[in-house]
């Protein structure tokens, strides 16, 4: 669990990202598909060319709901359930997906934030994506 001040450096990080939410979004789906590219079988119906109308959609529905994670910090479980259950047991995305995405969106915020990406952001972002991740994917079984 994220310590107050983790907490703290996370809603203060999100304030800024969430008015880039869109473009972060995209960029980080963008750097999983390019670094990962087994990543792209999960989305065989998506047209994943740069800048694809799809592409930024789902760029933007991950960031509302990274974005929902925050506001709820202290129950991302609860904030996240239905969004658990898509990815278990209809999805089904192997859980070593989440860390490779949950990596992408941190070098985003990281290349649009680099001033207030400090090493003490850097620690409770990554904590938090991790936290977001383990709810995801704690329903696999
Ligand atoms: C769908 C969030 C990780 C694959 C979704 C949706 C959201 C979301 C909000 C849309 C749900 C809806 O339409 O009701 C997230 C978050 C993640 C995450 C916050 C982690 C930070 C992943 C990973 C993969 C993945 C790692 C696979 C590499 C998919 C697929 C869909 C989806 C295939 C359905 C896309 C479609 O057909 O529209 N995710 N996701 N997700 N997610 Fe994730």
């Amino acid at each position: 669990t994220l310590t107050q001040a983790e907490k703290a450096a996370v809603v203060t990080i999100w304030a800024k990202v969430a008015t880039q939410a869109d473009a972060i979004g995209a960029e980080s789906l963008e750097r999983l598909f390019c670094s990962y590219p087994a990543t792209k079988t999960y989305f065989p119906h998506f047209d994943l060319s740069q800048g694809s109308a799809q592409l930024r959609g789902h760029g933007s529905k991950v960031m509302n709901a990274i974005g929902e994670a925050v506001k709820h910090i202290g129950d991302i479980r609860g904030a996240l359930a239905k969004l658990s259950e898509l990815h278990a047991y209809i999805l089904r995305v192997d859980p070593v997906n989440f860390k490779l995405l949950s990596h992408c969106i941190l070098c985003s915020v990281a290349a649009h934030y680099p001033t207030d990406f400090t090493p003490e952001v850097h620690a409770a972002w990554d904590k938090f994506l991790s936290s977001v991740s383990s709810v995801l994917t704690e329903k696999y079984r």
